[in-house]
């Protein structure tokens, strides 16, 4: 079947997530099958980027959560760093036009301080130029650890009832929700994995919390339109019960 057939059957077949998240694992991998160097395994994991963005604009998914580089990623080899730094450059520099004529708002969520001047400039750039769009909002997360977030949430709250602008009894899940990086998104309804790994490596914990999670073997330089596509499908299937009993299910004697 094709990827386009696969498409029709998930429209037919039930909604499709409004947020998709996913854990862009496996590039290191996919080089050293090839003998190649790390950086080769991410420039490949690049192209990949292009076609999930494709492929979920398609599909009609409003957010597209990428784990592009986390936290813990800082304490990689530096070469490897600045190899990804600078994809991070080369891919808005390439991308920018054609995600604002189709219509994506690109965001980066974390600690881009961190990040290396040209990385920043560039960071800037795209999100200034694709403000407005509303198709789909592309979040990239780059320099992210959910619990650096929380606690950045949680300080900003403290902050908040010191200065008197917050009461104490005002702290609900909504009001720490407001203060993540996700603030005005939807929490995520699918997560996806790629290589295999079954771990979420400090994504989105607090986000995450009812999310149906996919794991793909697929290596995320393989992993393309009919993947995604095969993971939405196994989504749609899952019966989604948030803590209740199932919608059919009888009442209780
Ligand atoms: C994911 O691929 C990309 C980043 C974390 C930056 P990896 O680089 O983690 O690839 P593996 O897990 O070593 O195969
Ligand atoms: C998670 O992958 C981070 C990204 C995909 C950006 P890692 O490869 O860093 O996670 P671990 O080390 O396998 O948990
Ligand atoms: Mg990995």
């Amino acid at each position: 079947m094709t990827a386009l057939d696969l498409l029709d059957q998930l429209r037919l077949n039930g909604t499709i997530p409004r947020h998709v998240a996913i854990i862009m694992d496996g590039n290191g991998r996919w080089a050293s099958e090839r003998m190649l160097p790390r950086p080769l395994g991410h420039r490949s994991g690049m192209k990949a980027v292009r076609e999930i963005v494709e492929s979920a604009l398609e599909a009609g998914v409003e957010f597209l959560s990428l784990f592009a580089f986390s936290q813990e990623n800082w304490q990689r080899p530096p070469l490897e760093i600045s190899a990804l730094m600078s994809l991070l450059e080369e891919y808005i520099q390439r991308e920018a036009d054609e995600l604002e004529g189709e219509g994506v708002r690109v965001r980066v969520l974390g600690d881009i301080e961190r990040l290396t001047p040209p990385a920043k400039a560039a960071v800037a750039r795209v999100t200034a130029q694709t403000a407005d769009n509303t198709k789909l909002t592309l979040n990239l997360f780059i320099s992210y650890g959910s619990r650096a977030e929380m606690v950045r949430a949680a300080r900003r709250i403290a902050d908040e009832v010191q200065a008197g602008s917050l009461r104490p009894e005002q702290v609900d899940e909504a009001a720490f929700a407001a203060r993540l990086y996700t603030a005005d998104c939807p929490d995520p309804d699918l997560l996806i994995r790629t290589s295999g790994e079954q771990r979420i490596s400090n994504f989105l914990l607090w986000q995450l919390a009812y999310a149906e999670i996919v794991i793909s073997p697929v290596l995320w330089p393989d992993f393309g339109r009919a993947n995604l596509y095969a993971a939405i499908r196994e989504y749609q299937n899952r019966d989604r019960r948030f803590g209740r009993v199932p919608a059919a299910a009888p009442p209780p004697a």
